[in-house]
């Protein structure tokens, strides 16, 4: 339709061409005053070369409007996406308000910036360039994928399914005899919705063969189901207790998460993950995704331009990212590291939500803003691509090859209608 259009007003245009070129004819050449014959050859050649000018011009301002077009649709359909999420992720927050507590605040009053980060002494020391004694190039094939960006822009590892040599971790951690830890939250309703099909599946396929701590935090320890766990598998269920109240759900994530690795996870494991309960794994989810500091593609947006990504855009924020700044948008349903660049980044998120409460300020995807601004300052040495926490609503892509583990958006429905 469009095309028909352009190209009608193009042929409108050549048939004008004459008078336009006796235009140009007049502005180019009344300076000079050649012979009769060669004016008129040369009036046509100059017409002849304008016309072609002008048919080029016109040509690349037709495809720029054309592909101008497109990117709006592609921002409108993200935008109206953005819109389904935020209503999902209030609705959560409300249920969730309700329930938390904010005891654990108590226990740990605030410190200076300087005691924030004293240092503490971890299990193992873990760090820099995992896996240590085994060169990215032994495990890692950027070129196995040409499809998809394997490399981030300072030459960080993005895991997609086909680009690891899978064995050669396998054995060097195994050899390492490595412990990996992994929080999750379930309060409420989530607990009984959501607990049991998460670890059912994490204890299948999440780091098998390895030795793994599951955190369970729960406001009901009677309501987390028994379940028959792997020999190498353990699960630490923690009670968070319900006195006062707490308006904000992720405040209260970042704390406890930080507060549990100060208090035990530090002694406990190599590696740390830190997930949300509504998801489930579907496949082998493995060493490959061990690292110093792990941040995974928020699924809808791994192919997103930066300019749509629904970073805090309020400089008052402490989450404050500018338009022309950031890499990646990063989903808050799945990071992870050693435990002390979990520490790290627990503190700082918490840190940042807590100065923006002073100002009466929240960061509009709340710990989520935060974390993309940590990762924007301290950029991932691994980042896992949307295989690692998939969103079915999306469809399927031809670049998802290998789901990892998915969320669980139908059953948001039969959540909210209890
Ligand atoms: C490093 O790798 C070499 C050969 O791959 C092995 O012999 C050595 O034991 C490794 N060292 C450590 C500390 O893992
Ligand atoms: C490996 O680590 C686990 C858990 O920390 C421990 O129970 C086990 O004894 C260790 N195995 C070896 C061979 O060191
Ligand atoms: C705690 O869980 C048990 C078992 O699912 C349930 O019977 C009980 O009502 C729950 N308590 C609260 C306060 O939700
Ligand atoms: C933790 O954060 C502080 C402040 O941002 C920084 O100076 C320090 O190097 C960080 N430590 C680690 C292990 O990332």
């Amino acid at each position: 339709m469009r095309w028909n259009r352009l190209l009608s007003l193009q042929s409108c245009l050549v048939q004008q061409n004459t008078k336009l070129c006796r235009l140009t004819h007049f502005l180019f050449c009344c300076s000079e005053k050649p012979s009769p014959a060669t004016r008129t050859m040369n009036s046509k050649k100059r017409a002849v070369l304008f016309c072609i000018v002008f048919l080029g011009l016109f040509s690349v301002v037709a495809v720029v409007y054309l592909d101008l077009d497109c990117r709006d649709g592609t921002e409108v359909w993200i935008y109206k996406r953005k819109l389904q999420i935020a209503e999902l992720k209030n609705e959560i927050d409300r249920w969730l308000t309700i329930r938390m507590s904010g005891s654990t605040a108590s226990k740990s009053p605030h410190t200076t910036p300087g005691e924030r980060y004293a240092l503490l002494d971890y299990r193992n020391e873990y760090g820099n360039q995992e896996p240590k004694n085994v060169s990215l190039p032994q495990w890692f094939n950027p070129r196995a994928r040409m499809d998809v960006d394997t490399l981030t822009p300072w030459s960080a590892p993005i895991i997609w399914d086909g680009t690891v040599e899978r064995s050669i971790l396998e054995d060097h951690y195994k050899r390492k005899n490595v412990t990996v830890g992994l929080t999750v939250f379930a309060i409420g309703k989530y607990l009984d919705k959501y607990l049991k099909n998460f670890l059912t599946s994490a204890n299948i396929y999440f780091m098998p063969g390895h030795n793994v701590i599951f955190y369970i935090m729960v406001d009901n320890i009677s309501g987390v189901p028994s379940i028959e766990l792997d020999p190498l598998r353990r699960l630490k269920v923690i009670p968070v207790e319900k006195e006062s109240r707490w308006q904000d759900i992720s405040m209260m994530r970042m704390k406890t998460i930080g507060d549990l690795i100060e208090s035990r996870i530090r002694h406990e494991v190599d590696f740390l993950f830190c997930m949300d309960v509504d998801q489930v794994f579907e496949s082998y989810y493995g060493v490959e995704t061990l690292d110093e500091s792990v941040a995974q593609l928020q699924a809808w947006f791994y192919k997103a331009s930066r300019r749509v990504f629904t970073y805090e855009r309020n400089p008052e924020s402490a989450a404050y990212i500018p338009y022309e700044e950031g890499d990646f948008y990063y989903h808050a349903a799945v990071f992870g590291g050693t435990p002390q660049r979990i520490y790290n980044l627990t503190r700082e998120c918490y840190e940042g939500i807590r100065k923006d409460k002073e100002h009466n300020l929240e960061a509009i995807w709340h710990d989520e803003s935060h974390l993309n601004k940590y990762y924007l300052r301290n950029r991932p040495s691994k980042v896992l691509s949307p295989e690692y926490c998939w969103d079915y609503n999306i469809g399927l892509s031809y670049e998802v090859k290998n789901i990892k583990l998915s969320w669980l958006p139908k059953a948001y429905e039969e959540v909210r209608n209890k």
